[in-house]
């Protein structure tokens, strides 16, 4: 590709505790898609790329979505007086059993991924549901948007309605290495598979030890959910009493280690919180969710302090919303909830670390993304903030009021890796 550079206002992180605010300034993508830096001017060795004025707004390197459930994208905001295993029941499974009909499949991820195009997301890590042919369809409306994902076809063999329910573990393993046959042949550039057991309770034993060597055979990543609910932890109790967690019980399949994303993670024991760290696994947090189906507050800044990997997620349609400045902002908000009641928590999250969850801390599991710094991919959301900015504001309140009132709306470019991932251009 052609070089480029942004003449902008820039907000990013460099690691969880500096925040980087670069008033009139050029970031510049250079051919293979990477970012050169941050400079004052742009430099002498650049002159004569194109130069795109940004700087009545601010650029920000959008934000990572790192759990979300395409098939549930029509459910948002329904069932929400409901706990994760009645809400899975009577309202979640009967809704991804749909994605057997191709067209309805077709009609809700043209709506999905137009969403997800024109806000704020350059990267997602996705759940479709337990079919392989509306999976592949879900990737190739994602390759066309210009984002990045990764996503998976979800695999489930155990307690659920036969509507959705895998027949077993040999089915369940033969249909993914199939789909992901298709997927190689495929050749995406930006979308990539993701090993997915539902959940423990989903999955035989026999299919999350074929799943366990599927990505160890691969190197795939491998995404899950952890300690949701004290039902749900309950349950994975009684399913495998001899493990001693939850979390073992996926690290004895191996599917736990640096390319793991686990969802909420609410309720992690020490040992699990040792063993997530040991094993260099990411945690997902999705507060919008942890609120809407009741399930709790995960201790994020807890997390932070021990120094896991954090990340944060929309969960729809746990989550009401794909708008991730929404989720950050309920990932304050929680945190500072969390504070308030316990009077022996540490601290809650800033709004700089909850930028960093959404930014660089979910971008650094697809490698180096979500920061201006050199050598990262370069990705990049102008978001016109001008309804209630002004060019003259510091930049510490346009990043304080770009937290408690962004919306996807107010993003006017969007590129990922360098190139051009929105539709509409000012
Ligand atoms: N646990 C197992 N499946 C799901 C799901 O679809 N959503 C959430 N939030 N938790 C789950
Ligand atoms: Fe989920």
């Amino acid at each position: 590709m052609e070089p480029f550079a942004i003449w902008g206002n820039f907000i990013y992180t460099e690691g969880p505790e500096k925040l980087c605010l670069r008033p009139n300034s050029v970031a510049v993508c250079k051919e293979n898609g990477l970012c050169d830096g941050v400079f004052d001017r742009l430099p002498d060795r650049y002159k004569g790329i194109k130069l795109k004025d940004y700087r009545e707004f601010i650029t920000i390197p959008g934000y990572c979505d790192m759990h979300l459930h395409a098939g549930q994208y029509r459910n948002q905001g329904r069932g929400m007086d409901m706990q994760l295993i009645q809400w899975l029941e009577r309202l979640t499974y009967p809704e991804e059993s749909m994605f057997r009909d191709l067209d309805y499949a077709k009609e809700v991820y043209g709506e999905l991924t137009a969403d997800l195009s024109e806000g704020f997301t350059t990267r997602a890590a996705i759940f479709s549901t337990a079919h392989t042919k509306a999976t592949l369809l879900l990737m190739d409306e994602l390759e066309r948007t210009g984002l990045k994902t990764l996503v998976g076809r979800v695999n489930m063999d155990s307690n659920a309605p036969d509507s959705i329910r895998e027949q077993d573990a040999a089915y369940s393993l033969a249909e993914t290495r199939d789909w992901l046959n298709q997927v190689r042949d495929k050749g995406f550039l930006r979308t990539q598979p993701i090993v997915t057991p539902r959940f423990v309770p989903s999955c035989s034993p026999a299919l999350l030890k074929g799943l366990g060597e599927l990505a160890g055979e691969t190197g795939l990543p491998v995404q899950s959910h952890l300690d949701e609910n004290r039902d749900e932890i309950e349950w994975v109790r009684q399913l495998h009493p001899n493990s001693p967690s939850y979390a073992a019980v996926y690290d004895e399949n191996g599917l736990l280690g640096p390319r793991t994303l686990m969802a909420h993670c609410i309720y992690m024991t020490d040992e699990e919180c040792a063993l997530m760290k040991e094993r260099g696994a990411y945690v997902v947090h999705c507060p919008t969710s942890n609120t809407n189906v009741r399930s709790g507050i995960a201790p994020m800044r807890k997390y932070l302090d021990m120094g896991l990997h954090t990340c944060l997620g929309s969960d729809i349609s746990g989550g009401h919303t794909l708008d991730m400045a929404e989720v950050i902002r309920q990932a304050i908000g929680v945190s500072r909830a969390l504070w308030q009641l316990d009077e022996g928590h540490p601290a809650y999250l800033t709004a700089q670390e909850a930028f960093y969850m959404a930014t660089e801390g979910g971008g650094s599991f697809f490698g180096k993304a979500g920061s201006f710094q050199p050598g990262y991919e370069f990705d990049a959301v102008v978001v016109d903030d001008t309804g209630y900015c002004q060019r003259k504001d510091a930049m510490e309140t346009r990043f304080e009021q770009l937290i408690y009132r962004g919306r996807d709306s107010m993003v006017v470019d969007k590129y990922v890796a360098g190139e051009c991932a929105i539709d509409r251009t000012i």
